[in-house]
């Protein structure tokens, strides 16, 4: 509970080796170079539709980094899911975590948890009960951003990835 306090997100960050960048939303200009992001950082490839679709219907929660150049070297997208209650006849929706990538060169600055604190809120007015994700059993770095976030591992999903790799499935409940 205490944990949603109102925490400022600075757009700007500054460190020691001076990488400054920005967070802000995905433009249709911007899809581009979101995909060229997740071709580099990720073997799971979407199609342009798919991606534009995310865009089109989840906007204020598809965010990017981009560097002092204005190059993008982060997103984030998320959707929400309708699923029917177990219990009742009622649809609960859950925030599901699409995607999330930052270039290898930008990493361990916080960007991926400033593209999460910053986008969380966004999908949660949606009237999500929970945030969902998957993410691969051998990816110890992203599985463990998740977890200092709150995450925890819910199940197993078999053979989730195209080449046989199990996911977590992993939940934050609201
Ligand atoms: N090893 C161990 N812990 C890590 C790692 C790592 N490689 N990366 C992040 N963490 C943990 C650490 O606790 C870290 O805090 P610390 O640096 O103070 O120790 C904390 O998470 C926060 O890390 P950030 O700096 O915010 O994360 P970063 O900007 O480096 O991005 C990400 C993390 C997105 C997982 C990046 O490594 C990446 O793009 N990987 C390739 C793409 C990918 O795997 N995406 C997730 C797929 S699952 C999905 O999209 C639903
Ligand atoms: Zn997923």
């Amino acid at each position: 509970m205490g944990t949603e306090k109102e925490t400022r997100i600075p757009s700007y960050e500054n460190k020691m080796d001076n990488t400054t960048y920005t967070l802000r939303e995905c433009t249709l200009d911007d899809l581009e170079g979101v995909i060229e992001v997740n071709e580099k950082e990720l073997p799971e490839d979407y199609p342009y539709f798919f991606y534009k679709s995310i865009l089109d219907n989840f906007p204020e929660s598809f965010l990017i980094a981009v560097n002092n150049e204005n190059k993008i070297i982060g997103y984030i997208m998320w959707r929400v899911e309708r699923i029917p209650s177990m219990n009742s006849l009622k649809i609960i929706n859950k925030g599901h975590l699409v995607s999330i990538a930052v270039l290898e060169e930008y990493r361990r600055k916080g960007i991926a948890t400033n593209l999460l604190k910053k986008s969380m809120p966004k999908i949660k007015q949606k009237n999500i009960i929970e945030y969902v994700l998957e993410v691969r059993i051998s990816n110890h770095g992203a599985i463990d951003l998740y977890k200092e976030m709150g995450y925890k591992i819910d199940s197993i999903k078999k053979k989730y990835y195209r080449d046989g790799e199990n996911a977590y499935y992993m939940i934050k409940k609201i």
